[in-house]
């Protein structure tokens, strides 16, 4: 037997007993006869002694020990002289009667520590150095739970979880497609699925009328802190449900996951705002509800006083921040300087300052009642720095809810451990493109209409369309968009419909997505569900808004395996066997 406990395990009670351990070696140290290391697992730490009368065996092993080293080391269970109460096995410590080196290890390339010296790069390459870490195991401890418990969820509402392919139909909408030859039929290419969604309907269509899966999805885009490309969703689809059943089913899945995983009740429903509302007070379709400093459209107050900067701008928006009314000229002019940025990309910032004095720097082009109109026209206090932005109204709308959320982290306002959930509901069904000049769907081609809005869905007229709302709904944590879905089109003219907008011929829909719409000849339920980001669900519970940590794998931003060096070139034998050939440097591809 390799260890008779864990390094986490052992406390004061078990002194006395004889006990074996295993695991690596955190750190040696010595302090006058006595010698310690402290042994490492998943489980905790432990710390072993022995003075220098101990057996010369065990002497000898301690003193060829390294950092990092595998170690079984027997002994027996003690009192400490000097208890560390923040450790769980702070009050006891291993007589050592026998050592033994399982392995020994080279010196790692940083420190094993919960806060290492090592930088992201390096500890990428040694990702197996780095789960040895404190913060990483605990993270991946966290995501199991949350798998766990979202299992034990949806078995008790009675899902079924259902394996879908991975080597599927390349129906690229959305993001870019993963590829992968096919040897058997040459010269054609499987794609990696985005999301199982249309084989979710399919399964609706096949009577498996709950259905989830925890499930990886691939998807080649770029990247950020909470993209990689391949990630996990916990995916689902209902039969015989309206928006409100799913809604119901899913935030019980989050009240589940918040209770059972954090210890956090949520007795009240989660807040609900429409699309049109989250951008007209937040800016965004994903707002963060921690702080207020909601948004406020002053178009109607500022316009018309002379100020030409304001009487052009279709949209002028405005947010209070809170006890900032101190902010220096320097604070004001680094604020300018931020919104400027081309990320941002205003044109430039105006301000009033609610102080003592009330000062602005449009002082000249409105009196001091015009300004009082303005603040009451923000809900401002005394205190308050109100912040305007004018321009065309859905980018200006855009750059104030990032200034919104800028300020509400300068002030603190944003801590990991506050969760704001909310619904935001009835998304424009399409997305028109002016490179490309036709519509998008907004979510996905399968989302339907609401159903008051069909009449303008059947219409031709593109101002008409613009305007019908999608059946479909986004659940955001903290200002991160953690799950998304629909109420699907089960009808085969209104799916007709939808790939005649989206620009398909009838020939193109049937090549792509055939099998769907036949499918819906034979029966199709109505049906709905939604896919939540399993990946940013678990850093969103672990305080993390970057989702690196909570995947045992995962890529850098530029989409590589820093480790074993994925992707990376594949022999000509390779190649040719996949009827195959790479141009990339090539000649002909300069
Ligand atoms: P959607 O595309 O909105 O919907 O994806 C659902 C959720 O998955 C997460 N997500 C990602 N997480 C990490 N890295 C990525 N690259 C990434 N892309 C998306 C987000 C998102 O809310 N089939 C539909 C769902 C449905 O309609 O039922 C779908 O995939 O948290």
């Amino acid at each position: 037997m390799y260890r008779t406990n864990t390094c986490g395990e052992l406390r004061l009670s078990d002194a006395g007993k004889k006990v074996t351990l295993a695991g690596w070696v955190q750190r040696i140290r010595k302090m006058g006869s006595l010698n310690f290391v402290d042994l490492r697992d998943r489980y905790g730490i432990t710390q072993l002694v022995a003075d220098d009368k101990a057996d010369p065996d065990v002497l000898q092993v301690l003193n060829s020990l390294g950092r990092e080293f595998v170690i079984q080391a027997e002994g027996e269970v003690c009192e400490r002289q000097s208890k560390n109460p923040k450790m769980p096995t702070g009050d006891i410590e291993i007589k050592l009667d026998r050592i033994n080196i399982l392995n020994k290890a080279a010196t790692p390339p940083f420190t094993i520590e919960d806060q290492s010296d090592g930088g992201e790069d390096l500890r990428a390459k040694y990702r197996y150095l780095d789960l040895r870490r404190g913060p990483l195991q605990r993270a991946l401890a966290l995501r199991h739970k949350m798998a766990i418990e979202t299992r034990k969820y949806l078995d008790s509402q009675d899902f079924m979880e259902i394996e879908t392919p991975f080597l599927i139909k390349s129906t690229p909408e959305g993001a870019r497609d993963f590829v992968v030859p096919s040897r058997m039929n040459p010269g054609e290419f499987y794609a990696l699925p985005q999301s199982p969604q249309t084989f979710k309907q399919l399964l609706m269509v096949a009577g498996y009328d709950r259905y989830c899966q925890i499930v990886r999805c691939f998807r080649d885009e770029d990247l950020r802190a909470d993209r990689q490309p391949e990630f996990t969703q916990i995916d689902c689809e209902m039969s015989f449900v309206e928006r409100e059943d799913v809604l119901q089913m899913f935030e019980g899945l989050l009240k589940h996951l918040f209770k059972s995983v954090l210890g956090k009740e949520f007795t009240e429903p989660f807040e609900r705002i429409t699309y049109d509302e989250a951008m007209e007070y937040f800016g965004s379709d994903k707002p963060d509800l921690r702080f207020g400093m909601q948004m406020h459209d002053i178009t109607s107050v500022v316009k018309g006083h002379g100020f030409s900067v304001f009487d052009s701008a279709e949209y002028i928006g405005a947010i209070a921040v809170p006890g900032c009314a101190g902010y220096s000229r320097k604070q004001t002019d680094e604020l300018t300087d931020w919104v400027k940025r081309p990320q941002i990309g205003a044109k430039g910032l105006v301000f009033i300052k609610l102080g003592d004095e009330v000062k602005s720097s449009v002082d000249k082009f409105y009196t001091p009642e015009q300004i009082q109109q303005i603040a009451t026209a923000c809900d401002a206090q005394k205190g308050d720095l109100i912040l305007i932005l004018c321009g065309a109204k859905h980018k200006t709308q855009v750059a104030l809810g990032t200034l919104r959320l800028e300020m509400g982290s300068r002030l603190g306002l944003r801590k990991g451990n506050d969760f704001k959930p909310l619904w935001v509901t009835d998304f424009p069904l399409l997305e028109w493109d002016d490179e490309t000049q036709r519509f998008y769907a907004m979510h996905h081609p399968f989302t339907s209409p609401k159903p008051e809005d069909i009449d303008k869905f059947f219409s031709s007229d593109n101002a008409l369309l613009a305007q019908v709302k999608a059946n479909a709904y986004d659940i955001v944590l903290n200002g991160n968009e953690i799950g998304g879905g629909s109420i699907r089109i089960h009808d085969r003219n209104v799916q007709e419909r939808m790939f005649e907008i989206l620009g398909f011929t009838h020939e193109q829909a049937e090549y792509r997505f055939g099998f769907l719409m036949n499918a819906f000849k034979f029966g199709a339920p109505p049906h709905g569900g939604l896919a939540f980001g399993f990946d940013r669900l678990c850093a969103l519970f672990g305080g993390q808004e970057t989702i690196r940590d909570y995947i045992a794998f995962p890529k850098n931003n530029m989409g590589r395996d820093v480790m074993a060096e994925a992707p990376s070139v594949i022999d000509d034998a390779q190649l040719d066997e996949l009827f195959l050939r790479s141009t990339f440097g090539k000649e002909e591809n300069k």
